[in-house]
């Protein structure tokens, strides 16, 4: 009998080559249904059980050295995704699947990603922001899987794109879209919230120089 757990090879080639053509063509791609529904609930469960235990840290803001916690900047707490689950190491070898595909096709060299959980509680948001910034700038590409259920327009909460200054997409953070952009061409910003709004993001980053 067929596995249906088993991701379908041409199916998952296909969404990997829809992110490649709208990342060249527009900088960003927005893929709703991207991940398996039973993955986003299983992350989910283990984010707000992290929530629970106080495992997550208040995000910060800025380069290491000179690291802020600004509330009203950034809203979130975060816990690094390290691999320790079965839900963690399926997420994470599906991104390493993209980026290999990443490299073969745009030549971008990412040797790693780099990803945390995040949990906005309701009245946070995260204002308008690049994610490479002059003291940051081994982030290529930014990645966010979005793991709520059943999002609806007033929630708020919304991840709003720009490009160029011009605003180009509102997406609402539903369970199974994964969203990626350019990490330095595209500022964008998370609305604020009204309800608890789990996520994971992420950045592709290539090595530093050393020497
Ligand atoms: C970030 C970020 C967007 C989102 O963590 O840098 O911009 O929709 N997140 O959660
Ligand atoms: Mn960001």
């Amino acid at each position: 009998m067929e596995n249906l757990n088993l991701p379908d090879p041409l199916a998952t080639q296909l969404k990997r080559q829809k992110i490649i053509e709208e990342l060249v063509q527009q900088r960003y791609s927005l893929n709703p249904n991207y991940f398996d529904l039973d993955l986003v609930t299983t992350l989910r469960r283990e984010l707000i059980q992290l929530a629970e235990e106080d495992a997550l840290c208040a995000a910060r803001i800025g380069k290491d050295g000179q690291r802020t916690r600004r509330h009203s900047i950034r809203g979130d707490a975060i816990h690094w995704l390290n691999g320790s689950t079965p839900a963690q190491r399926a997420f994470l070898a599906e991104m390493d699947g993209l980026q290999t595909e990443l490299n073969r096709q745009l030549f971008l060299g990412l040797e790693e990603l780099e990803a945390h959980f995040a949990h906005y509680a309701p009245g946070s948001g995260y204002q308008r922001h690049l994610d490479s910034f002059q003291n940051n700038n081994l982030r290529r590409i930014t990645i966010v899987a979005y793991l709520n259920e059943a999002w609806e327009g007033d929630d708020g909460g919304e991840l709003q794109i720009y490009h160029e200054d011009k605003p180009m997409a509102t997406v609402l953070p539903q369970g199974g879209t994964l969203v990626c952009f350019v990490s330095e061409e595209i500022p964008h910003q998370v609305a604020t919230t009204r309800r608890d709004r789990y996520s994971i993001a992420g950045w592709f980053r290539v090595r530093e120089l050393v020497g």
